[in-house]
């Protein structure tokens, strides 16, 4: 764990952000929490990069809006080209109804999956009960991953393409422990305040995220449906953005000189996550950071990981099915 920060702070310090990316013109992208951060400035890149349509999934329409303004001011593009639509990660049917919508697009040539939460406030979601960064950084984005990919499919055949599928994830999902792994029920912990530390729960977020994202890219290699999707996940590395909004560290505690001296902006931020929309076929089922394919943790590479991986998929799944009936046979 002391490795995997050391790590962070020597890349933080001397890695530089890809400053040149292909122009994108005629393509379609959808990229979630795009109001705010790395979202905004990598919605603000494709459409400098001429893509044809963007869509924002934000949870505020108004600030949707406003990034979609913010964006046009800066590219000059026609309003056209960007869409604002509603997506709240925090509840099941808005994450249906947002990808039966993307039904409507033409075509999709990248989806971003980068809305996520960094709370130190132990809350749960109103639908399903489940801890909100838990269900925010990982159940929604699983479930909005994989109802997006018939889609993604018939847009690969009809096309001749092959479209990436990507979730944001971090390195800190090598900097926390998992011992909620040997519990009966993992989510069932996940969901016990008595048994939360919310210092640790994005990171843990995180971990849960990289495992689920291991096996469902595993499951779309062994499914051989028709129609190509690239999956991959994107580390962007530490940045100064609204998503420390709720840690008071950061702006004043032991936290605050550690940010001020290797944390990078949004916009360079962003630039570390958009090489996963750029990747080739043999992206499919890596896991992107600082721009380049690496290992994740050797935690989970190890068997403990990958005994972890199971059961982290199986109570997805669970989870999952009861709100989409069907949705594990979509990979
Ligand atoms: N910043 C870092 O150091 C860092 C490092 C590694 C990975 N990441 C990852 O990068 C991604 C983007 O984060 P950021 O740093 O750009 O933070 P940010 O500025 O806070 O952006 C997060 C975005 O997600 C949206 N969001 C949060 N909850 C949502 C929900 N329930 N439904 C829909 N959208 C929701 C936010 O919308 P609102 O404005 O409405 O809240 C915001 O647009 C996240 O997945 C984060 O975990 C960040």
């Amino acid at each position: 764990m002391a490795a995997a920060f050391g790590k962070l702070f020597y890349r933080q310090l001397t890695v530089k952000a890809p400053d040149s990316f292909p122009q994108v013109p005629g393509k379609t992208y959808i990229i979630t929490g795009a109001n705010s951060g790395l979202g905004l400035e990598a919605a603000r890149t494709l459409s400098r990069l001429n893509a044809a349509k963007l869509i924002l999934g934000v949870r505020t329409i108004s600030k949707g809006e406003e990034a979609k303004q913010s964006i046009l001011a800066s590219t000059k593009r026609d309003a056209s080209t960007i869409e604002v639509w509603p997506l709240d990660l925090n509840s099941y049917s808005s994450v249906i109804e947002f990808a039966q919508r993307c039904e409507t697009l033409d075509r999709i040539d990248g989806v971003l999956e980068n809305a996520g939460v960094d709370l130190k406030k132990f809350e749960k979601s109103a639908d399903s009960g489940d801890e909100l960064t838990i269900k925010t950084n990982v159940l929604s984005t699983v479930l909005l991953g994989i109802l997006l990919l018939p889609k993604l499919r018939d847009v690969s055949l009809r096309y001749g393409i092959v479209p990436i599928l990507s979730m944001v994830s971090s390195q800190v999902h090598a900097m926390v422990k998992f011992p909620e792994a040997k519990d009966p029920n993992i989510f069932d912990t996940l969901n016990d305040e008595k048994k939360t530390k919310m210092s640790e729960r994005y990171f843990l977020s995180k971990l849960v995220l990289m495992f689920a994202f291991r096996e469902m890219s595993d499951k779309m290699t062994a499914s051989g449906k028709k129609g190509k999707v690239i999956f991959n996940n994107v580390a962007p590395g530490l940045c100064y953005s609204g998503l420390h909004r709720n840690n008071p560290d950061i702006e004043a505690g032991p936290q605050a000189l550690m940010m001020k001296t290797i944390a990078r902006s949004t916009v360079d931020g962003s630039a570390f996550v958009l090489p996963a929309l750029f990747v080739g076929e043999d992206g499919h089922g890596k896991y992107i950071n600082d721009g380049k394919a690496e290992e994740p943790s050797s935690y989970v590479r190890s068997k403990c990981g990958q005994e972890a991986q199971k059961k982290v998929w199986k109570e997805i799944m669970q989870k999952l099915e009861a709100v989409s009936p069907g949705v594990e046979r979509l990979i």
